[in-house]
């Protein structure tokens, strides 16, 4: 019986397939319930007890053999068979996934680009600013009201340090560095203390304007943002400007254009009247324009100012601010055609 366990061995130590089937064959002939190494321990029974133990061992070998062969065989024929399917250049390829431009960012360039067709280049300026720049050069007098038309984040409880409300700092920034002509834009982030809804964000964006030079009228502020609105919402959209008070522009105006979703017929995107508020805009006033070292009698200016989100709500029709900053893939995935 020794022999018979021997040759078993022997056999057992030369098998050798890929095939997955040829090893289950291989499985059942050994191990399985009625299979020889359990038919080999069924006869212990008829071997003489001093003997046995010897039996016993032998029985236990071949069986470790058996399930070391197979193990080894099975983890030869997988890894086999995943090399072929990694070589197998006929498969599809996995997809790639592909991201898409975040909706303000496509709206961003896009108003760059627009403007850019009329002469304005790109200028940027910091988000931590000092009062000057925000506040003081744009002509709000110290306890002016106007102040509180925007509740600003200081920086360490120190009023002259402050993250910027608008992008009309810029505007300062650029008038003290640089002489007229100017014709620029400001594209950035800008922060408020306001309470998160779906009108209103602590953090949003703004594109501001601004246009120095001899004889700039209130008439080339018109054709410029009508030019501006034509181009972002389509050529039949109509623009209406409101006055309004700005403490940087004199005369100050809202512009509205015809609303988007009803054309101007009146819906409730628009609460009925055809219209919706886009950006606020003015010439530039001459204290403005004193203040930061540009004559004001040599040289007059218009500047405007616009959410860049708002813009996108209108453009995409979006009801809801905050889309735009929990930056969930199934809403940035809607905006993966637009490249620009
Ligand atoms: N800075 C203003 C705001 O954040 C927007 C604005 C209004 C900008 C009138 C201008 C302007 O340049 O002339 O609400």
């Amino acid at each position: 019986m020794i022999d018979t366990i021997d040759n078993y061995i022997k056999e057992i130590e030369s098998f050798n397939s890929n095939n997955k089937d040829e090893i289950e064959q291989f499985r059942i002939k050994f191990l399985s319930k009625k299979g020889i190494i359990p038919d080999l321990f069924n006869q212990l029974k008829n071997i003489p007890p001093e003997d046995k133990k010897a039996y016993g061992q032998k029985i236990n070998i071949l069986k470790n053999k058996a399930l070391d062969r197979i193990k080894i065989l099975k983890a030869q024929s997988e890894s086999r068979q995943e090399e072929s399917l990694i070589n197998d250049l006929t498969l599809p390829p996995e997809p790639i996934p592909v991201g898409s431009r975040h909706p303000v960012s496509i709206v961003r360039n896009e108003i760059i680009n627009i403007f850019s067709k009329i002469g304005f280049v790109v200028a940027e300026g910091p988000e931590i600013e000092d009062d000057w720049h925000v506040f003081s050069g744009l002509n709000f007098p110290d306890e002016h009201p106007a102040r509180d038309m925007q509740d600003t984040f200081f920086i360490e409880k120190d009023p002259d340090v402050l993250l910027r409300t608008h992008t009309s700092s810029v505007q300062i920034r650029v008038m003290e560095n640089e002489k007229p002509p100017i014709r620029k834009v400001f594209p950035g982030r800008v922060f408020r203390n306001e309470v998160i809804s779906a009108r209103a964000h602590c953090i949003f964006h703004q594109v501001e304007g601004l246009y120095i030079d001899k004889n700039v009228s209130f008439a080339d502020l018109k054709q410029t943002l009508l030019f501006f609105a034509k181009e972002m919402f389509g050529e039949n959209t109509q623009i209406r400007l409101r006055p309004a008070f700005f403490p940087f522009t004199e005369p100050s105006a809202e512009m509205d254009v015809s609303c988007t979703l009803c054309g101007g017929k009146g819906c409730n995107i628009c609460k009925y009247s055809g219209f919706v508020e886009i950006l606020g805009c003015g010439m530039v006033d001459p204290n403005v324009l004193e203040s930061s070292n540009i004559s004001s009698v040599e040289y007059t200016g218009f500047a405007f100012g616009m959410g860049i989100e708002r813009v996108a709500m209108l453009k995409y029709h979006i009801n809801d601010l905050r889309l735009f900053f929990e930056n969930d893939v199934r809403f940035l995935n809607q905006f993966k055609g637009d490249v620009t």
